[in-house]
């Protein structure tokens, strides 16, 4: 029978939605700030949904080659970045994988040669986002910026997240796109500029819980390898007290004399 039919299809594909569309909540509010991130991850609507799977490019010269990383970046409640079925399983992301590095190497000098795959990495799966935010302390603009971290991936034995870091920009009005940062250790880092990044603020002053996804993450992504020579600056606080030790000693100095 039809009717009975339907009810368990529907009792079957509304929780399974659900929960997907639950792990990545675009509503995200914090220390007394609110965000609404639905137009960047693609809102939940199919139409946006299939136009909101990014692309990402590096391009890196590695002579005689020449190596792009690719990143196929789906936020919306669908099934991830989309299969190709013209492709073998082997050379793209499992299903359900929302945030795709592939990296490609091609031979300038031979262009009728196909670009080989070199790797194909999962970086944030579905099922194992485990999506974090937190407020950065760097700002931009008078505001902090927003962090997000999605889990999942795993690649060599060496668990992938990717980070997106939202900066709230006023003059960036639609059709923003995440830009790559680095990518080290199983972490891939983007900034992302958008106005939908600007947060409302919320006036209940003893109100500080963040309703949104998870818990602020416990571990912040390793940064990459500092640069040697970038030797750690004199903090402002520092040099405040060199200046009062300084102030103190030459007014000791006096007394002495
Ligand atoms: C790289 O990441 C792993 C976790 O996947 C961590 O255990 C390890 O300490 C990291 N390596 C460095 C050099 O930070």
């Amino acid at each position: 029978m039809r009717p009975w039919y339907s009810v368990t299809f529907l009792l079957l594909i509304v929780p399974f939605s659900q929960a997907i569309a639950a792990g990545l909540p675009c509503k995200i509010s914090i220390r007394k700030r609110r965000y609404n991130l639905c137009p960047l991850f693609g809102g939940g609507s199919q139409e946006q949904a299939s136009s909101n799977v990014y692309s990402v490019m590096r391009d890196e010269t590695t002579p005689p080659t020449h190596t792009r990383y690719h990143y196929a970046i789906s936020l919306s409640a669908a099934d991830g970045v989309p299969w190709d079925n013209t492709l073998p399983a082997d050379l793209q992301c499992p299903r359900g994988t929302w945030i795709c590095l592939t990296v490609i190497n091609t031979r300038p000098n031979h262009p009728s040669e196909p670009e080989r795959i070199l790797s194909v990495v999962p970086v944030s799966k579905g099922d194992e986002l485990d999506p974090k935010v937190k407020l950065l302390d760097e700002e931009v603009g008078g505001n902090p910026i927003l962090q997000l971290v999605l889990h999942g991936g795993q690649y060599m034995n060496q668990k992938q997240k990717a980070v997106f870091q939202f900066s709230c920009d006023r003059s960036e009005l639609e059709g923003t796109i995440p830009n790559y940062l680095w990518n080290w250790n199983g972490t891939h880092t983007f900034t992302w500029a958008s106005q939908y990044a600007c947060p409302s603020f919320i006036d209940t002053p003893d109100d500080d819980d963040k309703k949104g996804p998870g818990d602020p993450d416990p571990d912040p992504p390793e940064n990459p390898p500092i640069d040697e020579d970038d030797g750690e600056s004199l903090s402002h606080g520092h040099r405040t007290e060199i200046w009062m030790w300084f102030f103190l000693c030459s007014l000791f100095t006096c007394v002495v004399l």
